[in-house]
């Protein structure tokens, strides 16, 4: 069954499992896949038995964009690889610990500065949320930043989204799919490998500058940073501006719940648990729109199970993530944006929502990115008010483009100052 090439496949997933289950079986030329559908199922496979499925399908196009399989991401679960990921996780904490919060409070006011400078005039905000999320993976690697006109940043950003956009294209997926392929002319293929190229130069060039290791570890540990770190978090902030736009009262609520909870300073991280009004929008954000909707492939290690059916060694597991999230057993009217059911009383619980996937493919950066999440969502909220604007009847599409990341389509809103805001 080839249902790979359909234009919003995290949906059609989901749809396939009202009929399907969730879970079940796709075969796409020699490869076998099996997709999970539900929190439960998901958790069965990534954490129970994480060590079953802790591999990564190793692909000719994959190998190709990972360096030989160097990338935390993207390489097969090995001595090698568990070392690679320690390492980078322990110094991903100490950041957490020690400069994290005042690098992203430092991007929070920057971005203040740049919606303040618009004046209310209607602009799209894609681009800033990418700056914003893109410096500080910048600071953390290089210890430097840039704004939104350097040729640099756009240099990287164009070539990494180049590169996030042609992974997950259908024309890419097919040469892992059908060996034969390989042997004709393909021109996203080799807009790919320019990417890649170019890709290296850039990072080979400031890991250089900062006399850094530059060893591949290090270079394909800050490529997995900026992929995984700029994208998925700017599309999250894009996500929640335009839900916002369609439930205004629910930017009321969270302002006033942090007028009276901050009284006037901006919020550390450490308010959240104080916040409940704000932290449910942010799990809302993630429950509806898990920027990673179908996570990464996994690859069984060895013959497994899963909800009792055998899994042979080598089937490609799909976690679907958005499935997850819009599972009717789970969630009540599971496609409508509610933030109010992860408060008290609300019905919805923390529990079912795995948007960061779990176990030992865990999402590398799930603390930096809940940390840049609530600072940068608070700081949006205690300045601005966003409405859409004037001359436009239409509220943004909330549907989504699906590619590796889910991302909202173009749109414009008015960011306006809150009265109380100081100069
Ligand atoms: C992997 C989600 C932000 C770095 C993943 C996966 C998901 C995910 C679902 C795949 C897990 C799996 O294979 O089962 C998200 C979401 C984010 C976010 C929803 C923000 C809203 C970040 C940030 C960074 C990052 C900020 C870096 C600082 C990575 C890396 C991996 C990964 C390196 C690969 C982990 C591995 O294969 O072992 N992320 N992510 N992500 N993410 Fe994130």
């Amino acid at each position: 069954m080839m249902e790979l090439t359909h234009d919003h496949l995290p949906i059609h997933l989901t749809n396939l499992a009202q009929r399907y289950g969730n879970i079940y079986r796709l075969k796409c030329g020699n490869t076998t896949m099996v997709v999970l559908n539900s929190s439960e199922v998901i958790r069965e496979a990534l954490v129970k038995k994480w060590s079953d499925f802790a591999g990564r399908p190793v692909s000719y196009t994959g190998d190709i964009v990972s360096g030989g399989g160097h990338t935390i991401s993207l390489g097969d679960y090995n001595e090698e690889w568990r070392a690679h990921r320690r390492l980078v996780h322990s110094a991903l904490q100490r950041c957490c610990q020690q400069s994290l919060h005042s690098v992203i409070e430092r991007q929070a006011l920057h971005l203040r500065k740049v919606l303040m400078d618009y004046q209310g005039s209607a602009v799209d905000l894609s681009e800033d949320f990418t700056v914003a999320a893109s410096n500080v993976i910048t600071t953390l690697a290089f210890g430097k930043e840039y704004n939104k006109t350097s040729s640099e940043l756009q240099q990287l950003h164009s070539c990494l989204n180049e590169i996030v956009a042609l992974w997950g294209s259908s024309w890419i997926f097919a040469l892992d799919s059908f060996p034969l392929l390989r042997k004709l002319p393909n021109p996203v293929f080799s807009r790919l490998l320019r990417e890649v190229a170019k890709r290296d130069e850039i990072i080979k060039e400031h890991l250089n500058n900062y006399k850094r290791l530059t060893d591949i570890h290090v270079h394909m540990a800050t490529v997995d940073l900026l992929i995984g770190g700029t994208e998925t978090t700017a599309a999250w902030l894009n996500w929640t501006v335009a839900f916002l736009l369609h439930r205004p009262e629910v930017q009321t609520k969270v302002y006033e719940e942090m007028c009276t909870v901050l009284e006037g300073r901006y919020p550390k991280y450490s308010d959240r648990h104080r916040l409940p009004v704000l932290s449910a929008l942010i799990n809302e954000v993630l429950r509806l729109r898990p920027v990673a909707p179908l996570a990464v492939p996994h690859r069984a290690i060895r013959d497994s199970s899963i909800a009792g059916y055998f899994i042979p060694k080598n089937t490609v597991i799909i976690p679907n993530l958005f499935g997850a999230h819009h599972d009717p057993a789970v969630w009540s009217d599971p496609y409508n944006f509610k933030p109010e059911r992860f408060l008290a009383g609300g019905g919805g619980s923390t529990r079912a929502l795995i948007p960061f996937g779990g176990g030992a493919r865990l999402c590398l950066g799930e603390s930096v990115a809940k940390m840049e999440l609530f600072l940068f969502t608070a700081y949006l909220l205690r300045d601005f008010h966003f409405i859409p604007p004037e001359n436009k009847a239409s509220l943004p599409d909330l549907r989504g483009v699906a590619s590796v990341v889910l991302k909202v389509k173009p749109y414009t809103v008015v960011a306006c100052r809150r009265p109380e805001t100081n100069p």
